[in-house]
């Protein structure tokens, strides 16, 4: 086959490169035929240009260029020209020049596009899946794949250069602890044994640090059976981290150095050298969730205490009922936080109509609540809305809060609502209460997250990223937070016992280290969260060395001392030589580039993701394997109900 080698590429040529004979290699990305001219935008990876044929063109050239079709794969022999004034293209680096052809090549024919390659496809995503190599085309896809490989390197160059090793652990593994279901690999050579691949490195880092690496780095593939979602794949990679002789303050500061390097380099954004910091319980009563988007504040505030002042029934009983819960829970031995009635302040939000108040609700109650109250901040209509008469509360449970029954909400416990809301005339006020306290934080959580949505608080524009000086994808807005302080148990009420929070190797603050069995949920953990834009991004923790600790948080979770040997031993038995104190972390890297690039999905941030089924539509994987394989691997598949 005649090859004609490509002497540049489809973004670089300019006006000053007039007069060049030159070849370039692309697909077609888009033809035009005028008059027997045809205008071919010219795609690779580089960029478009625009190549004329068939002006004054010998007729074979005529032929082929008549041939072309949408994603053919050419090779074109031409001359630079510029284009004439009327022509310029100012929106195309390659704008103001055209090649005009003289040679055509096609390497290779397409046949009719199940969709066609555009920056915002409107494939379903399926389709998108199945014909992954197309879709990949698009500049969306090309500049989301440059971002990651663009990450994953800088992520490499910061990490070595602070003295990090990278380490391969492997992949066919004792099974890991990090929460979800394993994929598990049959063994030929033994019948009914299996390796687990990896949900994690976790117990292979810690064990490196016992073997005295003491800074070590990994881009490790993590695989977990779990539901998949938007931010959550099968297979996922993290930026996996180990420090041995640190204190959590240390591996904070690294990873905050990290970050910093990585987002200046590849988006050219400059974050702050220091993040913000809220504990788990800060988190929770504030924004009602460990997650929370910082974008914008909105917090929820405790309106118990008008709640007890004022009339509306169902506040009193969510608080009577969670205290009576309490005292039940503890003649148990166990904490509950009791009832809350917990407030949000919509600034603004007085126009809203019923209809629009009934979403909020309806998401309220996704999380558990039942119902979401609302009053409005209106003031005296004579004084037109500018002053004079005091703001009072109207509408919704307003009228509980009057201070004799019947009379308008406009007297002291009114006007010390909005005060203390730090409320003003236009505001609409949303409340939640439930027995749990954690519901109303949630279910009001869950409606901040959505105004956060609904009134544009959380579009990606924003001032962080002015003066990008790098290839910005996204002129975005990054608001990263720590979640410190986090309980290190939770009770599990279905099976009635204690469970890890995060994992099991989590070191407890030293000073729970006396009341772990006595009181496991007052104990906090040295765990730490990195949240950036409401996404959980990174998890870690310092963890436990010393082999008598670790027994005892074995204890607690219901692991005795058989299993934990037979599933623990060899990282226990690697405590017994000395291993040194360490702790670490892991950022996930899809969720990393997928909130780089303004995306909401890491399937486009992925290559090869799979579906939301677990399903890869492309190669139909997971697909049957022929007997003979099954019988190699002792396996018999029973197929139900065939
Ligand atoms: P954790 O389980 O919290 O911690 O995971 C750490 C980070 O990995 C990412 N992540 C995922 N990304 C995509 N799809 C998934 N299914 C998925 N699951 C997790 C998230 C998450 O914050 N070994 C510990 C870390 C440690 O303690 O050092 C661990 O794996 O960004
Ligand atoms: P009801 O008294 O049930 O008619 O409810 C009046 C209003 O209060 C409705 O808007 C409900 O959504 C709301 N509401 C009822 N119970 C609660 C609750 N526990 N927390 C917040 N709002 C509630």
């Amino acid at each position: 086959m005649e090859i004609l080698k490509r002497t540049v590429d489809c973004g670089s040529l300019r006006k000053s490169d007039a007069g060049k004979t030159v070849v370039l290699n692309g697909w077609i990305h888009r033809k035009r035929d005028h008059g027997g001219i045809s205008f071919i935008n010219l795609r690779d990876r580089y960029g478009i240009t625009q190549v004329v044929a068939g002006e004054d063109a010998p007729e074979e050239l005529a032929d082929t260029a008549a041939e072309l079709r949408n994603e053919y794969c050419i090779a074109v022999e031409g001359v630079v020209r510029p284009r004439p004034p009327e022509m310029v293209n100012p929106g195309m680096p390659t704008g103001e020049i055209e090649v005009a052809a003289g040679k055509i090549l096609i390497l290779n024919k397409s046949e009719v596009l199940p969709f066609q390659i555009d920056e915002k496809t409107n494939a379903n995503e399926d389709l998108r899946l199945k014909y992954r190599y197309l879709d990949l085309r698009s500049f969306a896809m090309q500049d989301r794949i440059r971002l990651r490989s663009e990450v994953s390197f800088a992520v490499r160059e910061w990490m070595t250069g602070q003295g990090f090793y990278e380490i391969e652990t492997p992949t066919f593994i004792k099974s890991t602890p990090e929460g979800a279901r394993d994929y598990l690999v049959p063994s030929r050579l033994y019948p009914g044994k299996f390796y687990a691949l990896p949900q994690s490195p976790q117990l292979y880092k810690q064990i490196l640090m016992a073997g005295g690496f003491d800074k070590y780095f990994q881009i490790a593939r993590c695989y977990r059976d779990e539901d998949a979602r938007g931010d959550r794949q099968p297979e996922f990679t993290q930026i996996d981290i180990e420090m041995s002789f640190v204190s959590r303050d240390d591996i904070l500061a690294m990873t905050e150095g990290l970050f910093g390097y990585v987002f200046k380099k590849t988006l050219g954004v400059e974050l702050p050298v220091r993040f913000k910091r809220l504990s788990y319980e800060e988190a929770v009563e504030r924004y009602g969730t460990d997650k929370p988007d910082l974008r914008f504040d909105m917090p929820l505030r405790d309106f118990a205490p008008w709640a007890e002042r004022g009339a509306f029934q169902a506040f009193k009983d969510a608080l009577a009922q969670g205290e009576a819960e309490k005292q039940e829970a503890a003649a148990k031995g166990i904490a509950a936080s009791g009832g809350g009635v917990k407030a949000l302040v919509v600034k603004g939000g007085a126009g809203y109509s019923r209809k629009q108040i009934e979403e909020l609700e309806a998401q309220a109650k996704i999380y558990k609540a039942k119902g979401l109250a609302w009053m409005k901040v209106v003031v005296p209509a004579a004084c037109g809305g500018g002053g004079g008469g005091a703001p009072f509360l109207e509408g919704g449970v307003s009228k509980f809060f009057a201070d004799t029954a019947g009379a308008p909400a406009d007297g002291e416990l009114a006007r010390s609502i909005i005060e203390g809301l730090e409320a003003e005339p236009g505001d609409l006020i949303l409340m939640a209460a439930d027995s749990r306290r954690s519901i109303a934080n949630t279910a009001l959580g869950a409606v901040r997250s959505k105004l956060g949505r609904d009134l544009g608080l959380v579009s990606t524009a924003g001032p962080s990223a002015a003066g990008a000086a790098g290839p910005a994808l996204t002129a975005g807005r990054f608001e990263f937070v720590w979640i410190v302080d986090f309980p290190m148990f939770e009770f599990n009420d279905g099976e009635n016992h204690w469970e890890a929070a995060h994992h099991m190797f989590t070191w407890p603050q030293e000073k729970y280290h006396a009341v772990l069995e006595s009181d496991p949920g007052s104990v906090k953990g040295d765990l730490y969260d990195l949240v950036l834009n409401g996404y959980e991004l990174a998890s870690g923790s310092i963890r436990i060395h010393d082999p008598e600790l670790q027994k005892r948080i074995f204890n607690i979770v219901g692991i005795g001392p058989e299993e934990a040997e037979r599933k623990f031993g060899f990282l226990t038995g690697a405590f017994k030589y000395g291993a040194p104190p360490h702790g670490g972390i892991a950022p996930g890297l899809d969720r990393l580039v997928m909130l780089m690039a303004g995306e909401t999905s890491i399937k486009e941030v992925i290559a090869f993701p799979k579906n939301s089924f677990a399903v890869s539509p492309m190669d139909d994987s997971p697909g049957e394997v022929d007997q003979k394989q099954l019988d190699e691997l002792h396996l018999r598949v029973e197929r139900g109900g065939e």
